[in-house]
Order: C-alpha cells, then structure tokens, then sequence
C-alpha cells in the first residue's frame, strides 16, 4: 500500500475544491470509446476526489473508484452523495490490488478501467496485464491527463509562478507527473505490447482563474507537509500575487490527452 503520498488533510480540501475537473465532452469521449451503457461497471484508479469517477457514474450501472488515501476516498465518497450519486464503490487500495479487485468481479465484466492524472504513480507494464482480462469485448484503458501543472506552462505568469515556487521549496519543479510526451510514449507503448489497439483524442478548452483558485489549486499539488501552516497562508498567497504581478488573471490553454486502449 502506498503511503505517505501527501493527499490528507487540508490538501483534499484544497483538491476537492479547486482542481480542474473534467468537462462534459470528456466523459461523452470515453462513453463513447468504449461504447459504455446503463449495463455496465467501471473502474477509476487513482479516483481522487471523484474527478472522473462520479460524472462516470451517472453514465453507467456501476463504478469503483479505487485510491490508497483514506481522505481523498472520504471526500469522493461525500461528494458523490451530495450529487445524488448513489452507484459509486469506494475502495481503498491500489494497482497493485487490481488482481484482487478482477477476483471479485471476474473476466470479462468491466466497461472500462480509467485512470485520470494518476498513472504516473503507478507501474503500467505490470497494470496493463493484469486488467486486460477484466475488460469485455470492445471494453479498454482510458490514461487521461487534465493539462499541464500550473508552472510548466508557456506563459509569463507561469514562468513565474515555477521561479517563485522553486526559491520557496528548493527543489526543481521540472516534472511533469505524466503529462510529458516520454511519458505518453511509454504509456502508449506499454498499452500496445498488452494487446490493446490504442488511439489518442483531446478536448481542449481556456481556463480563467483568479488569484484565489491559482493559490488554491497550487496546495492542491503539495504533500499535505508542505503546505504553509495555516497562519501563513494569507502571506504565501500576498508573495505569489506580488511575484506574478501584474497579471491577476490567469488564464490556462487545457488540453486534456485520453489516450484510448481498447480490447477488440
Ligand atoms: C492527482 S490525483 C488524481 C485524481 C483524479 N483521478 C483526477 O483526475 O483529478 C492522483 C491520485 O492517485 C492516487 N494514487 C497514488 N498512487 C496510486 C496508486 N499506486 N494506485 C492508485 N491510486 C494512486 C493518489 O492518492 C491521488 O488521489
């Protein structure tokens, strides 16, 4: 089990509250990839705060939605009641429980396993195998990411945002947590060895935020020990704002890559 992630306490909060979730033509992308319907089960690994694992839901019989931190499960798990979401399993656990998960529901018996900005934790060439024979016929592997992080965008403001960040935590910010073109390459290629026939779509769309959300949307990223202590919030945010200075709006190209592995 993984732990120690840094996805607790204060950062769930922030998570759930202001990263980016996923718009409608993404969910009708994946729907459609895997001709999914009313009958059928799907698996969200990494599921976060829900992100993707609840608006799935309202589209199919059934979802699990699988994570090793306890608070992000909590929260999903809420969130999903709070939206009248009622067909969503939350299960603790990790890719490396995939095996155990496929014993209890069998071949053959799931839709789709998705995985939204989180497979870089996690160890594709042995995953890939191991949910191949979950999926049915014309079922597959949807590996979304939902745009760059904040600092590794081409504009002034986020430039600045990496310089700044990277004085204040010392440490490079270079990573790219899977969104880079190595990493899709490997993603893709460890699909194809499985056996998956693989094809990549995107949804594209401008993101508008203020001050407030970029701030917010930067705790979302951090181990729950790195976050300022809450005294110190209002300060953080006042030395970002001076140091992106003069922007005050940030506005985002998103481009959310699904690469598509399906099971013909
Ligand atoms: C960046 S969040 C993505 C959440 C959501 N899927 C989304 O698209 O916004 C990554 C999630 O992956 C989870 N995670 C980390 N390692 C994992 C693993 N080995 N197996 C499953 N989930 C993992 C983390 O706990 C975290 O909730």
């Amino acid at each position: 089990m993984a732990q120690g992630l840094g996805f607790r306490g204060d950062v769930v909060d922030y998570y759930h509250r202001y990263r980016r979730g996923y718009p409608t033509a993404v969910i009708d992308a994946l729907v459609a990839a895997f001709a999914l319907t009313r009958d059928d089960i799907v698996v969200d690994l990494g599921c976060g705060t829900g992100q993707l694992a609840t608006p799935i839901a309202q589209r199919v019989r059934a979802v699990v939605g699988v994570d090793p931190e306890p608070d992000m499960l909590t929260r999903a798990r809420s969130a999903a009641a709070e939206r009248g979401v009622t067909n969503a399993t939350w299960m603790i656990g990790t890719d490396a429980d995939l095996p155990a998960l496929g014993g209890l529901l069998g071949a053959g018996t799931v839709g789709a396993v998705t995985i939204g900005q989180a497979l870089h934790w996690m160890r594709p060439d042995e995953l890939f195998p191991a949910l191949f024979p979950l999926l049915r016929t014309g079922g597959g592997v949807a590996v979304v990411t939902n745009g760059t992080p904040l600092w590794l965008q081409h504009t002034d403001w986020s430039r600045a945002l990496r310089g700044w960040l990277e004085a204040w935590l010392d440490k490079d910010l270079g990573y790219a947590c899977g969104t880079d073109p190595d990493s899709q390459l490997r993603y893709r290629q460890a699909l194809t060895k499985t056996g998956f026939d693989v094809r990549e779509q995107h949804v594209e769309y401008a993101a508008d935020l203020d001050l407030e959300q970029l701030v917010g949307s930067v705790y979302s990223a951090l181990p729950v020990d790195q976050l300022p202590p809450p005294q110190r919030r209002a300060q953080f945010a006042e030395q970002i704002r001076h140091a992106l200075s003069p922007d005050d709006r940030f506005t985002e190209q998103v481009r959310v890559t699904m690469l598509l592995g399906s099971k013909a």
